[in-house]
């Protein structure tokens, strides 16, 4: 496994420390060769030499590693997220990496925020198409500064890549025997790409009369997310609506600190990152929750073919929990390391 892990910014920097501490644990324990390469890019390396990614990077990073591990990226000075842009969506667009894979999976009863419900369920995966919608920077501005101002963003939709990422929410319902696959839009507003989505879900769910499918409007996806979690085994929806859904998918798991992430292109070198974001006000406090990161690097095992290590690792993360070994935000009084020190010692195999 050579990694290519870039921390980022902010508690990117301490969450993927923990992550990488626990993928050598397994490592040593499995005698699995691990060689993590550190990147750094992020916002000091922007602001120290004006260079976000260099150029070429993402090929070497395709060509030459088995996946890429990511932090988070965001700092207050660099406002417009240039450098964000240009790493995260850079990587996902630069590399196609089309399916972000977010699970919703709530591991332990005292982290389900749902009165009348436990952990058992909320346990359902949401598939975020990675590299269209509003995403892809089309747009621009007239006028800029007076008083006739225009600013335009576009929604942008491709047959292609509505079909692939809905193919592959039906796949893996199919593979993991889920019953259901719900497609989630703004269809009553927005026609355009409304229509697409519908015309091209409907079509492919044909092909899979095993799987059950469905629809709901994204703001009645997330109402009845809040209101019976139960009833949801895979939904796939667009970038702007998936990347909202999944922070409340988060807070169903116990917050963002729970929440992990995979952008995939099958086949080719992938991308993990946890769902949250840099917190700048935690960073380097030891107040990060390291689980999220350090459950994406499980995902990143699952997704090398490391099954059994995925599995060991997720067990020692809800036993951390169970336990109350862990961070303020899920109930414990732990720091970051020695939260990530826990895991490692709850990692056992038969
Ligand atoms: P955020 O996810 O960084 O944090 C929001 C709040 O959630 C935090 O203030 C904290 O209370 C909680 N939180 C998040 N992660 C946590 C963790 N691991 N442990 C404990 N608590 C945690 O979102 P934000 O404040 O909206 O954004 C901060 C910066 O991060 C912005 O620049 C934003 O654009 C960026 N961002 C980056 C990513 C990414 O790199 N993938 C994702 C989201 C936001
Ligand atoms: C996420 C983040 C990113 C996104 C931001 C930082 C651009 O919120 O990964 O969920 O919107 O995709
Ligand atoms: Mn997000």
């Amino acid at each position: 496994m050579r990694i290519a892990v870039v921390p980022g910014d902010g508690i990117g920097v301490d969450v993927t420390r923990e992550a990488v501490k626990v993928l050598e644990r397994i490592a040593g324990l499995r005698a699995l060769p691990f060689e993590p390469v550190f990147f750094p890019w992020g916002a000091d390396h922007y602001l120290a030499t004006g260079e976000t990614v260099p150029a070429g990077a993402f090929e070497d990073l395709s060509r030459n590693y088995d996946a890429i591990f990511m932090g988070a990226f965001g700092d207050p000075r660099v406002p417009d997220m240039r450098h964000a842009a240009e790493i995260l969506l850079g990587a996902r667009f630069a590399l196609d990496l089309y399916v972000n894979y977010r699970p919703v999976r709530c591991l332990d009863d005292r982290l389900c925020p749902l009165k009348g419900f436990s952990a058992a369920d909320v346990d359902f995966v949401v598939f975020r198409e990675n590299t269209e919608g509003s995403y892809v920077g089309a747009g621009g501005n007239l006028k800029k500064g007076t008083s006739d101002e225009i600013a335009v963003q576009e929604d942008v939709s491709t047959r292609k890549g509505v079909e692939r990422i809905v193919r592959y929410a039906f796949e893996y319902a199919r593979s993991r025997r889920r019953k259901r696959v719900l497609m989630s839009d703004k269809s009553n507003a927005m026609r355009y790409v409304g229509d697409l989505w519908q015309r091209v879900f409907f079509e492919v769910a044909r092909e899979y009369p095993d799987v059950e499918s469905s629809h709901l409007y994204i703001d009645a996806l997330c109402m009845q997310m809040v209101k019976d979690p139960r009833q949801f085994d895979v939904i796939v929806t667009n970038n702007m609506f998936g990347d909202i859904a999944t922070d409340l998918g988060a807070a169903l798991q116990g917050g963002l600190g729970m929440a992990a992430s995979g952008n995939i292109h099958p086949g080719r070198t992938s991308m993990f990152e946890p769902v949250h974001g840099s917190a700048p006000k935690y960073a380097g406090t030891g107040k990060a929750n390291p689980f999220g990161a350090i459950l994406t690097a499980g995902l990143m095992l699952e997704h090398l073919g490391h099954l059994t290590e995925a599995e060991a690792l997720e067990r020692a993360v809800a036993r951390c929990v169970r336990d109350g070994r862990a961070t303020p935000d899920v109930g414990g009084s732990l720091s970051t390391s020695a939260a990530g020190d826990a895991v490692c010692e709850r990692i056992e195999f038969d």
